[in-house]
C-alpha cells in the first residue's frame, strides 16, 4: 500500500492545545531543559507541598533509580475529585453504559465520585487497611472499581488491579507476590451477554495464595449481577452494607511524590508476570499531560476509552489522566460485538461521544463484519479517533479514518507500555501529518533511540530496537519487591538505556514505525502474553512433556498463540487431548492465554547445547518454510522437516 499521508487541518490547528510549531519548541525545550519544563507543567497538579527538587534519575546499573519531585506532596484522589467540586462538583465524572444495552445505565457526578471514594476509603481505613499496605481489585467494568482504585489513593494503600478476566489460579499469584491483604471484588462480572463468576474465583484464589503462605483479611463485594454467593463470616463484607452509614469525610492522606501509587502485573519474557510499580506525582502529571494533549480535551468533550481497567490503558485513559483533568470519562462494561457488532457506534451516538479511544483487534473484528453496521449509524458526534495496544496495519487504520471517522477525524495511534505510565510516540492532533501505521513522533520529554543487536545508535532512517535514552515522570519506577529485576529487565541489554522489547523503524521524516516485540512476549489482542507463561502452564499437565510457545499472524488478534507440545512417553496426540490442553490454560492463565493452534510434536527443534532454536519454530508457525534460515546447528535436523510437513497437513 502507497503511503498516504494525511496533514493537520486548519481546524484543528487552531482549535488544538498545540500546533506545529508549539510543539517543536515545547519539544525542543522538554529535552534541553528538563527541569524548568516539567516544572512548569507540574502547576497542573495541586501540590499538598510543593516540591523544589524535580528530576533526579540515573538508568545506570546496577544503581538504577528514578524519582520525579521527591520532595513535594500531593494526593491522587485529591486531585482527581476533591479538587474539582467547587467548579464542577454537578458535571458527570463518570458515565457507565452497562453490558446490556436494554438496561439503564448511570451518571456519576464529581461529587458523588468524591462521596463515593471518601466512603469507601473509610470502610478500607476500619477494617484495618494502612497506608503502604496493598489492596487487590478484581471487578468488573462498573464505577466502584474507580471508587476502589481512588479510595486506596486517598489513604496511601498500593492497588493491584487484576484483569477481571484472569483466573482463580493467576489472581493467587498476584495476590500472593504482593502479599496483598486485601481484595475488592463483586459477586459476577458481565461481559457480552454473560457473567464471570468473580467472587468464586475470589474464594478460589484466597485458599491457593493462604496455601502458599498470603493472608487475606477482608474480602469486600460488590452486589453487581446479585448471584447467590457464599460469604465468609469475619473474613467477606457486602460493599453496600459497610458503605451505608460510613462518614464521607476522609481527609486525603499526604503522599510523597514517590509513594507508590500501584502494580500492575504484566507479562515478560521470562515465566513470572513482574510488578510494574508506579508512584503518585510523576505518574499523574504525565498520564493527564498526555490526556489533555493528545486527545486535546477540553472542557465538556465526551471522551470514551473503550479499555478495561485491568490494563494500564483503563488506570491512565479511563481513570487517573481523565479525572485529574476534570474530564467526562465513559465507562464500558461491554465488548465491541455484542449484541451486534454496531454496538461500539450505537454507544457513540447514545452519548455523542466526541473522542474515542480503542484497539486495532476490535477494529479488525469489526471491519470484518461489514460497513453496514457502522455506515447505519451517525458517528457525527466523533472528533478524534485512538488507538493502542498493538501495531496498527495500514488497512485497518484508513478503515478507522475513512468508514468510522468519515474522513474528518484524525487518528491518534498512540504506542506506550505499562511499565511508561502514559503515552510516549504519538501524533498529536493539531500538530502531526498524520501516516497510516505510523505512531509518529515523541510526545514531550521522550528521547526515543534506535540501536541495532551490538547496541550502536542507528542515526537517521533506518530499523533496530527501541530504546528510551532518559526518563520522563511516568516511568516506573521498579518491579515489585525486586529491583535487581527491574534492572536486569530494562537497563541491562543496553548500558545506560532503557529498552522496551520492541523492534521499531524510523523514516525519513524522523517518523517512528512499531513493528512489535523482539522479546519472547507476543501481543494477544492487544493483550501483553509471556510465551513462557502459557509454556509453564502446558508443562504443569501431567500429560506434556515438554512446550514451545510462539506467535502468529492472527487476521483479528494481530497475533495468535501457536504452541508446540510434546507429550509423556506412553501418551497419544488427540482432539480430545488438545481441547484439554486448551482448556487447562484457560483455567491456570485465563480465556485470553488458550493457545489457537496445539502442535502436538515428537520432538522439538534444539541447538546442540539443547537450547530450543524458537527462530524456527516462529517460521514454521507463521507458514515461512522458505526462510528458515541456518538449520545446520541443530541437534537433529530432520525435525524442522517433521515440523514443515506436519504445518502444511495443519493448513
Ligand atoms: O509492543 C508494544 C505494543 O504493546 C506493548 C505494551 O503492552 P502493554 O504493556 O500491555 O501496554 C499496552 C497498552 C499501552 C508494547 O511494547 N504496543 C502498544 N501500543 C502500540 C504498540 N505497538 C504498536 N503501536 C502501538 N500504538
Amino acid at each position: 500500500m502507497t503511503e498516504t499521508v494525511h496533514p493537520v487541518t486548519d481546524e484543528w490547528a487552531k482549535r488544538a492545545f498545540v500546533d506545529n510549531a508549539r510543539y517543536e519548541e515545547m519539544y525542543q525545550r522538554s529535552v534541553a531543559d528538563p527541569d524548568g519544563f516539567w516544572a512548569e507543567q507540574a502547576k497542573s497538579l495541586d501540590w499538598i507541598k510543593p516540591f523544589t527538587k524535580v528530576k533526579n534519575t540515573s538508568f545506570d546499573a546496577p544503581d538504577v533509580s528514578i524519582k520525579w519531585f521527591e520532595d513535594g506532596e500531593l494526593n491522587v484522589s485529591a486531585n482527581c475529585t476533591d479538587r474539582h467540586l467547587a467548579t464542577r462538583g454537578d458535571q458527570t465524572a463518570i458515565l457507565w453504559e452497562p453490558d446490556d444495552p436494554l438496561t439503564e445505565g448511570r451518571t456519576i457526578t464529581y461529587r458523588e465520585l468524591h462521596e463515593n471514594v471518601c466512603r469507601l476509603a473509610n470502610v478500607l481505613k476500619s477494617h484495618g487497611v494502612q497506608k503502604g499496605d496493598r489492596v487487590t481489585i478484581y471487578m468488573p467494568m462498573i464505577p466502584e472499581v474507580a471508587y476502589a482504585m481512588l479510595a486506596c489513593a486517598r489513604i496511601g494503600a498500593i492497588h493491584s488491579v487484576v484483569f477481571a478476566g484472569f483466573s482463580a489460579e493467576a489472581l493467587a499469584g498476584r495476590i500472593e507476590d504482593c502479599r496483598s491483604g486485601y481484595v475488592i471484588t463483586a459477586d459476577e462480572g458481565r461481559r457480552g451477554g454473560r457473567t464471570v463468576p468473580l467472587k468464586v474465583n475470589t474464594d478460589e484464589a484466597v485458599t491457593i495464595a493462604e496455601a502458599a503462605g498470603a493472608r487475606v483479611n477482608h474480602v469486600i463485594v460488590v452486589k453487581h449481577t446479585g448471584a447467590d454467593v457464599a460469604m465468609k463470616d469475619g473474613r467477606d463484607v457486602w460493599y453496600h452494607e459497610v458503605i451505608d452509614g460510613t462518614s464521607a469525610d476522609c481527609p486525603a492522606e499526604p503522599m510523597n511524590a514517590e509513594d507508590p501509587l500501584f502494580i500492575l502485573y504484566t507479562s515478560g519474557s521470562t515465566g513470572k508476570p513482574k510488578g510494574v510499580l508506579h508512584t503518585t506525582g510523576g505518574y499523574l502529571l504525565y498520564a493527564s499531560m498526555t490526556h489533555r494533549m493528545v486527545f486535546d480535551y477540553h472542557d465538556g468533550d465526551i471522551y470514551w476509552c473503550a479499555a478495561d481497567v485491568g490494563w494500564v490503558t483503563g488506570h491512565s485513559y479511563i481513570v487517573y489522566g481523565p479525572l485529574a483533568n476534570g474530564a467526562l470519562s465513559v465507562m464500558f462494561e461491554g465488548v465491541p460485538t455484542w449484541p451486534t457488532p454496531s454496538r461500539i457506534w450505537e454507544v457513540v451516538d447514545k452519548h455523542k461521544i466526541n473522542i474515542l479511544y480503542t484497539a486495532p483487534t476490535a477494529l479488525r473484528a469489526l471491519m470484518g463484519a461489514g460497513d453496514d453496521h457502522v455506515t447505519k449509524t451517525s458517528r457525527a458526534s466523533l472528533r478524534l479517533l485512538g488507538s493502542v495496544g498493538e501495531p496498527i496495519n495500514p488497512e485497518a487504520w484508513e478503515w478507522y479514518y475513512r468508514v468510522v471517522g468519515d474522513s474528518r477525524c484524525p487518528i491518534v495511534d498512540t504506542w506506550w507500555q505499562t511499565e511508561t505510565g502514559g503515552i510516549m510516540i504519538t501524533p498529536l492532533p493539531g500538530a502531526t501529518a498524520l501516516k497510516a501505521g505510523s505512531a509518529t513522533r515523541p510526545f514531550f520529554g521522550v528521547k526515543p533511540a534506535l540501536v541495532d543487536a551490538d547496541g550502536k545508535f542507528i542515526e537517521g532512517a533506518g530499523s533496530g530496537n527501541l530504546v528510551i535514552t532518559d526518563s520522563w515522570p511516568g516511568q516506573m519506577r521498579s518491579v515489585y519487591g525486586d529491583h535487581e529485576r527491574f534492572v536486569q529487565t530494562y537497563f541491562s541489554a543496553y548500558a545506560g538505556l532503557y529498552f522496551t522489547g520492541d523492534g521499531c523503524r524510523r523514516d525519513e521524516d524522523g517518523y517512528y514505525w512499531i513493528t512489535g516485540r523482539v522479546d519472547d512476549v507476543i501481543n494477544v489482542s492487544g493483550h501483553r502474553m509471556g510465551t513462557a507463561e502459557v509454556e509453564s502452564a502446558l508443562v504443569a499437565h501431567p500429560k506434556v512433556s515438554e512446550a514451545a510457545v510462539v506467535g502468529y499472524p492472527h487476521d483479528i488478534k494481530g497475533q495468535g498463540i501457536y504452541a508446540y507440545v510434546t507429550l509423556m512417553v506412553g501418551e497419544e496426540p488427540s482432539d480430545e487431548l488438545q481441547k484439554e490442553l486448551k482448556q487447562w490454560v484457560r483455567k491456570e492463565i485465563g480465556p485470553i492465554a488458550q493457545p489457537d493452534l496445539i502442535h502436538f510434536t515428537p520432538g522439538l527443534p534444539k541447538t546442540r547445547s539443547g537450547k530450543i532454536m524458537r527462530r524456527i519454530l516462529r517460521k514454521v508457525a507463521a507458514n515461512e518454510f522458505d526462510t528458515l534460515g541456518d538449520t545446520s546447528t541443530l541437534a537433529d535436523p530432520g525435525v524442522v522437516n517433521d515440523l514443515v510437513e506436519a504445518r502444511k497437513n495443519n493448513g
